[in-house]
């Protein structure tokens, strides 16, 4: 009889030691050459901590250069450092509407939000009252916050709402925005630029040898000691730093070569790993990694099939509107991920399109 197949597994011998700390939504405890960012951040929210105003910053850099990381790293330490404060971290992708940043707003002051909803101006009022009562300074950060022009709509008008807290809600908010584009500032209106950027921190691409102290950090609490050959560190990192200087795809590619390893049998992770590790991720696949929320579920859904008609992505996202649905078409072939063409017919909301996967 064959050899019982967990008997053989777990026979293995075992590369990660704890493989979650190479996921894209691990929070590091140590992120090398961030200091100098962090402490600036730090020094702009500081106020905070004694009920006073804070600085409003953006924190501006390409992919990968640690941004949210190191905000919700600062985040994470000024709430254990101060009951004053009630950090409030938010992506614009997945909640890109005024309605929506302000409903989680009011719902991590604690609040208690009925399903069916309530109005703007409704939740405008709870969170002042609530502020009024707890005395806490709420620091608000906005990731990828250049979101909020992407669509025709006024998205960006909840920026307004932030930019003057202090008449709205009678308490000053802390806003830190994020963001990877260098036309966000210039989007942007005068006046709320002058009370939401007080302050810019840039994050720059990371160096090779950066890379490589990231990734030891990483390593050391990922892989078992010994199990990783001395010539893959560097070989991701010399890899990602061609790439833009990009710590999210260096450690992607330890990941995926350790993975690889392990489903080879290797005891160790070897250079022969990282090379097919290279391989698996195309450049498509760092595009893809970007995507968020219904934009990933659209893209999934059209990846599934290799080919769909605009209907039927209404039909499947009938919660959508129109418009939103329009525009996570036109983001993914603006990415180059998919293609959409115009055919003969017209449907049910006016010309269908056929869209298809690119790669
Ligand atoms: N200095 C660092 N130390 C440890 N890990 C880091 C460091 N910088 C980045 N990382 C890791 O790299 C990955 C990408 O970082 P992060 O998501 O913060 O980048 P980003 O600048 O926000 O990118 P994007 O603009 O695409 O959102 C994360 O897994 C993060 O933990
Ligand atoms: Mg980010």
């Amino acid at each position: 009889m064959a050899e019982n197949i967990f008997k053989k597994i777990s026979a293995e011998k075992e590369i990660f030691q704890d493989e979650r700390v190479l996921m894209p939504d691990y929070l590091p405890e140590v992120m090398p050459h961030r200091e100098r960012q962090i402490e600036e951040i730090a020094y702009g929210l500081k106020g905070a901590a004694g009920g006073k105003k804070t600085e409003n910053m953006l924190i501006l850099g390409p992919s990968g250069t640690g941004k949210t990381s190191t905000v919700r790293y600062v985040l994470k330490q000024l709430q254990e450092y101060s009951q004053k404060v009630v950090p409030i971290y938010i992506n614009c992708w997945e909640s890109s509407t005024r309605h929506s940043i302000l409903n989680n707003i009011v719902s991590a002051l604690g609040e208690f939000i009925p399903r069916r909803g309530i109005s703007t101006d409704e939740i405008t009022d709870r969170i002042s009252e609530v502020l009024r009562k707890g005395k806490k300074i709420p620091i608000i950060a906005l990731d990828e916050v250049d979101r909020l022009f992407a669509g025709s709509g006024d998205e960006e008008k909840v920026l307004y709402d932030l930019a003057r807290a202090k008449e709205l809600f009678s308490t000053d908010f802390g806003v830190v925005a994020i963001t990877n584009s260098d036309e966000f500032l210039v989007k942007l209106d005068q006046r709320i630029r002058n009370s939401l950027v007080q302050k810019q921190i840039g994050f720059k691409q990371y160096s090779p040898i950066e890379l490589k102290d990231i990734l030891k950090s990483r390593a050391k609490l990922a892989f078992y000691p010994e199990s990783l050959s001395e010539e893959v560190i560097p070989l991701c990192a010399a890899r990602a730093a061609k790439n833009n200087g990009d710590a999210r795809l260096a450690i992607s590619l330890l990941w995926k070569a350790g993975k690889i390893a392990e489903r080879e049998n290797s005891e160790k992770v070897e250079e022969g790993h990282v090379r097919k590790a290279f391989e698996e991720v195309g450049e498509g696949e760092v595009v893809e990694e970007k995507l968020h929320g219904r934009e990933k579920e659209v893209y999934e859904f059209i990846r599934e099939r290799g080919e769909v008609t605009s209907s039927e992505i209404y039909e499947k996202f009938k919660d959508e509107t129109d418009r939103s649905i329009r525009n996570y078409i036109s983001m993914l072939a603006s990415l180059n991920l998919i293609t959409a063409e115009t055919r003969g017919g017209v449907g049910r909301r006016g010309n269908t399109r056929i869209i298809k996967i690119k790669k």
